[in-house]
């Protein structure tokens, strides 16, 4: 550690009430405040636009409507508003990732019933009459549920 040199503040200040570390801090606490919460925002968008993604890529609106204000039927079988849901996240992750057996809509999520168990059944192959469109990961039914919750559901 050869070239380590310790440069030292000149004394003489005239302000000695505070050290000056103490005034350092009160200077950077509330930027460092709001780059925190800029992050957190920039965190936020990150995983909205992810969600957004899994939405556009599971193409639930064909189903549901652009906005998830329920779809049309006619081309696609017509799903309820998502906008008017009583589901809550749980629900709503379980809903998607294992879709609803019986009606037409899918379970989205790779791996649903044969390695990630749903409706608290052990694993295995899902029952009958289940529509499986296995395209979306954990993470991307995460996300997408997130983007529902902020977006969509009571929007
Ligand atoms: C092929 C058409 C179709 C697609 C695509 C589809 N759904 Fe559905 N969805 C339905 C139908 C039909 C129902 C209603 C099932 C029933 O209860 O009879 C439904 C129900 C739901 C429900 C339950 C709503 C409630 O309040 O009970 C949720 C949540 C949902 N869908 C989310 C999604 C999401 C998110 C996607 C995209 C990943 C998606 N759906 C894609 C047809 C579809």
């Amino acid at each position: 550690m050869a070239g380590n040199k310790v440069v030292g503040q000149p004394c003489g200040s005239s302000r000695r009430d505070k050290p000056p570390e103490a005034r350092a801090a009160v200077f950077i606490a509330p930027w460092f405040g709001l780059i925190l919460a800029t992050a957190a925002f920039a965190q936020d968008a990150g995983r909205l636009r992810d969600g957004e993604a899994a939405w556009d890529k599971a193409g639930c609106l064909q189903c549901h409507g652009s906005t998830g204000e329920g779809g049309a039927g006619g081309e696609f079988p017509a799903g309820p508003s998502l906008r008017k849901t009583r589901l809550d996240r749980a629900a709503l992750t379980e809903a998607i990732s294992c879709g609803l057996p019986g009606t037409q809509m899918p379970g989205w999520l790779d791996g649903a019933y044969t390695q990630r168990a749903c409706y608290g059944f052990p694993t295995g192959p899902a029952p009958d009459e289940t529509v499986l469109t296995p395209v979306l990961s954990a993470d991307e039914v995460e996300a997408l549920v997130d983007y529902l919750l902020a977006k969509i559901v009571e929007r």
